[in-house]
């Protein structure tokens, strides 16, 4: 099967095309990617004799049609994806979560090629504490620019299945942690924090509530809906994870041996989902998906130790995104 793969220098993407190689020698990857201050090259060194790499835009029409027909199916993993920066300046997200993804349907429908599109759960907006967990049929609601162009882009892809016939899947993902993930984001921003001396930085008091999934769980589940997956359907993947924010904090100041109130409360996110939780059950009955990190403080553990091995990849990235949180206002409450 020859693949092409939309983000594949992104935290996700990347850890899919390391996968990919490792253990599907019939598949060859072809990675397009606009390496944005998302994407980072260094991410795939370690395949990189093993893969194609394209560095371009998911939005140039001419670039996506030419790649799409080479290929036996796209995986599309391309995305602006981080809420704070989409409540800072919502028109990337638009242009490359609705534009780009237009850009990639009409390739796939043009040369007949199969897709799967790799969205959110962040699309079902949020929960309350005793609302029943997200299933395919919640209805969508989102509350951020990031999730409202990530559910236009999955409405995109239905109405090119239903009305164009085009082969598509989709699947709406929780949260995910592990190596490769930039440093903007929740877990990774804390470790290195208390890798570099500085006090984690928890929004408001804590209570929101993530459902946890390990990326290399998210990835398997993404193959085997590739290939087993029943066109047009939407598969959710979540791996019973969920915990509350100030819990996870918790947690990562107890891998680094200090105290479990060494950390600071800043400014609160608007609009701040309070919880996602996912349902699996059609993935894991339909498709016998189950996820291979049960355990959320292993996980954390492999990732911290990643980090800490891993310096050089994320050190140039550290300072600046630090810089851009404390230039959107963030303040120690
Ligand atoms: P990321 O921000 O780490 O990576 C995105 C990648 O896309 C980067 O390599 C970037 O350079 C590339 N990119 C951005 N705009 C592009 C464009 N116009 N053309 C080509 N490449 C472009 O994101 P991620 O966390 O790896 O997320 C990947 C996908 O998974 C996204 O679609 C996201 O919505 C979805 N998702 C993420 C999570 C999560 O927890 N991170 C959970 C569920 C679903
Ligand atoms: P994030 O990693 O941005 O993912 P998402 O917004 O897609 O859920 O944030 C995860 C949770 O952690 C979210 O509730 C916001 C919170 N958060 C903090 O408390 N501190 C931080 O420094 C960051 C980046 C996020």
């Amino acid at each position: 099967m020859r693949l092409l793969v939309t983000g594949g220098a992104g935290f996700i993407g990347a850890n899919f095309v390391q996968q990919t190689v490792a253990t599907r020698p019939d598949v060859s990857v072809t990675v397009l990617d606009a390496l944005t201050y998302a994407g980072n090259r260094a991410s795939l060194d370690s395949v990189a004799d093993k893969i194609d790499f394209v560095h371009g835009d998911i939005a140039d029409l001419d670039l996506v049609d030419n790649l799409v027909s080479g290929v036996d199916a796209v995986v599309h993993f391309a995305a602006e994806s981080h809420n704070d920066n989409s409540l800072a300046e919502p028109w990337p997200f638009v242009q490359t979560n609705i534009v780009g993804t237009y850009s990639l349907l009409q390739a796939v429908r043009r040369h007949e090629v199969r897709y799967h599109h790799v969205s959110t759960d962040e699309v079902y907006g949020d929960l309350t504490e005793e609302d029943p967990a997200f299933t395919e049929n919640t209805a969508y609601n989102p509350s951020s620019p990031y999730s409202a162009t990530k559910a236009g882009s999955d409405l995109l892809v239905r109405a090119w299945t239903r009305s164009f016939g085009v082969k598509a899947t989709l699947s709406n993902c929780s949260n995910n942690y592990g190596p490769f993930q930039h440093v903007e984001k929740f877990i990774p921003r804390q470790i290195t924090n208390l890798i570099d001396g500085v006090r984690p930085r928890l929004y408001g008091a804590g209570h929101q509530i993530r459902d946890w999934i390990h990326v290399d769980d998210h990835n398997r589940a993404v193959f085997d809906i590739l290939e087993r997956g029943r066109i047009g359907q939407t598969y959710l993947i979540g791996a019973q994870g969920e915990l509350d924010n100030l819990t996870v904090v918790r947690l990562i100041l107890e891998a680094f041996g200090r105290p479990a109130d060494d950390f600071d409360h800043v400014t609160d996110r608007p609009g701040h989902d309070q919880r996602y939780a996912i349902d699996a059950s059609l993935l894991r009955e339909e498709l016998g998906w189950e996820p291979q990190y049960a355990d959320f403080r292993a996980g954390l553990a492999n990732t911290i130790a990643w980090y800490r091995d891993n310096e050089d990849w994320w050190r140039p990235k550290k300072a600046e995104t630090e810089l851009a949180y404390a230039t959107a206002g963030e303040k120690t409450l």
